[in-house]
Formats: structure tokens, sequence, C-alpha cells
């Protein structure tokens, strides 16, 4: 098994590509911490885990309350002894066009993704520099290297949790921890379904036009990147061996953004 003993902590697990990655992950030998807001959804996916076999343990937590994020992932490093891999995925998307888009909302995508990331990334690394050893994915997106209209918010999030993995890389390395960035294009998720009407509404273009178009135009193949897709990055980030691979970003997206 490719992640035997490997202990992951991974956010938004309970919903589309964070609770494929956990399935994944736990197929593959890993114990995995499904941590989320939606703390129903968090059991029901250990549960699943647990049923299939794996081992898994929900965990409640809002990735933007320094408290919670401490307390959740210290349960997971004495539960389970140790963290090996963090997986900062947690997200949500907001679109609207500058001059209506409410000041409130920008804070609130902004930190949940950036302020989520860098409080997740502080309590993981307590638990991995002692053992000089750790893997740090974050979930960035095309968005982390391409700008969409409609989408300052996001847009900037995701280039900070570019820079922030960045960083990583540099102060992780002397510790024996690497960090790197999955950038995948558009999945197919309920953070994506939402979207579709949003910005044909927006935009003043039919639901087909913001899929082929705005959403899967610059691919090579008009085609969307898959949760498994994503997953299979993820399991590569965690299971590679050295150190040699670290600052980097892998773009799953059919070629829209060629890094
Ligand atoms: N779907 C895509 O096309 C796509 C593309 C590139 C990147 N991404 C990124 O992938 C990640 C996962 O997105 P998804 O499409 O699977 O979305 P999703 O809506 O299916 O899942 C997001 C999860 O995050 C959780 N969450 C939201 N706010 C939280 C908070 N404050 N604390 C803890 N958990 C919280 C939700 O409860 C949910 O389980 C996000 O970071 C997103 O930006 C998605």
């Amino acid at each position: 098994m490719t992640l035997a003993e490997n202990v992951a902590v991974i956010t938004g697990a309970s919903s589309g590509i964070g609770r494929t990655i956990a399935n994944t992950f736990a197929r593959e030998g890993g114990k995995v911490a499904i941590c989320d807001i939606n703390m129903e959804g968090a059991e029901k996916a250990a549960a699943e885990i647990r049923a299939a076999g794996g081992d898994a343990l929900a965990i409640e937590m809002d990735v933007t309350d320094e408290a919670a994020v401490n307390r959740g992932v210290d349960r997971v490093a004495e539960r389970y002894g140790r963290i090996d891999t963090m997986v900062s995925n947690a997200g949500i998307q907001i679109v609207h066009p500058i001059e209506e888009f409410p000041y409130e909302q920008f804070r609130k995508l902004v930190t949940i993704h950036l302020d989520g990331s860098f409080l997740l990334t502080k309590a993981c690394v307590k638990h991995m520099y002692p053992r000089k050893s750790g893997s740090l994915i974050y979930m960035g997106s095309v968005h982390s290297h391409e700008p969409s209209a409609l989408k300052t918010a996001y847009v900037a999030a995701k280039h900070g949790i570019l820079g922030l993995a960045r960083v990583m890389a540099k102060e992780g390395a002397k510790h024996g921890v690497r960090s790197n960035t999955i950038c995948p294009g558009f999945v197919k998720t309920p953070l994506v379904e939402k979207q579709i009407p949003e910005q044909a509404a927006n935009l003043g273009i039919s639901e087909e036009e913001v899929v082929n178009k705005v959403m899967l135009g610059d691919t090579v193949d008009q085609t969307f990147t898959t949760m498994e897709d994503v997953a299979d990055v993820a399991l590569f980030l965690a299971s590679f061996k050295s150190n040699a691979l670290t600052g980097q970003s892998i773009v799953p997206s059919h070629g829209w953004y060629m890094a």
C-alpha cells in the first residue's frame, strides 16, 4: 500500500475534492482525519471509509477559527501519534463583478482560503518539524496562475496560497518538510455546479456557454478535470519518497494552464 501508516489531515473533506482525496488516501492504507465545518458530512465520510475497512476520524473544524484548528490538529496527533500529510483544501466560491462585490463576502472568501491555509500550516508543522518529515499540500487552482472575470476574491486568494506554499518550501526544508500546490482546472463538484447559473446571470449568456466557453474554452479537449484526477496528484505528492519535489505547483487542467 502506497500510504501505509501515513497520517493525513484533510480540510473540506466532507465533500467534493477533499472527500475523494480522503477516500483515495484511505484506500492506499493511510489514516485520514476528515476535517470540516460540516460535522454531519464529516461523520458520514469517515463512517463510509471505516465501513470499507479504512481508518478515518471526523473532526469538526472551521478553518478560520485558530483555536478550533489547533484543537483539531492536536487531536489527530494524539489519536495517531503523528501527522505526515496536510491537505489544505477547504474552500468556497463567490462570484460578482467588483462593483457589486460586498466587501464582507470578499473577506469571508479570502479568510477561509488564505487565513485557513496559514492556520492549518502553523498547527501541522508543530507536529512535523520535530519528526523532520512531512508533506504540505495546498489546494490552489488554475486561478493561482490565471485570472478570470468576476473572481477578484478567489483569484487573489488562490494566488496568495501559491505564495504561502512557496514560502513553506523554503522554511520547511531544514525540517525535512516539503510543500506543493495542486492547481486544478474546473472539476464538477457542488462548488462548481453552483457557479454555472450564477455566471450565466452575471455574464448574460446561457449555462451551456458558461460550461463550453468560460469553463472549458481554454482546455485542449473541452473536458472537465475529475475529482479522481486531483486525488491522484495528491496521492503522488503525499507518497513522493524524497524532498526533491518542493515549491512546485502541479496543474491537472486538461492543458488550460501550461506551467
Ligand atoms: N471544483 C473545482 O472546479 C475546483 C477547481 C480548482 C480548485 N478547487 C478547490 O478545491 C477545494 C475544494 O473544492 P470543491 O470543489 O471540492 O468544493 P466543495 O464545495 O464540494 O467542498 C468544499 C468543502 O469545504 C468545506 N468548508 C467550507 N468552508 C469551510 C470552513 N470555514 N472550514 C472548514 N471547512 C469548510 C465545505 O463544508 C465542503 O465540505 C477548494 O479549495 C476549491 O477552491 C476546486
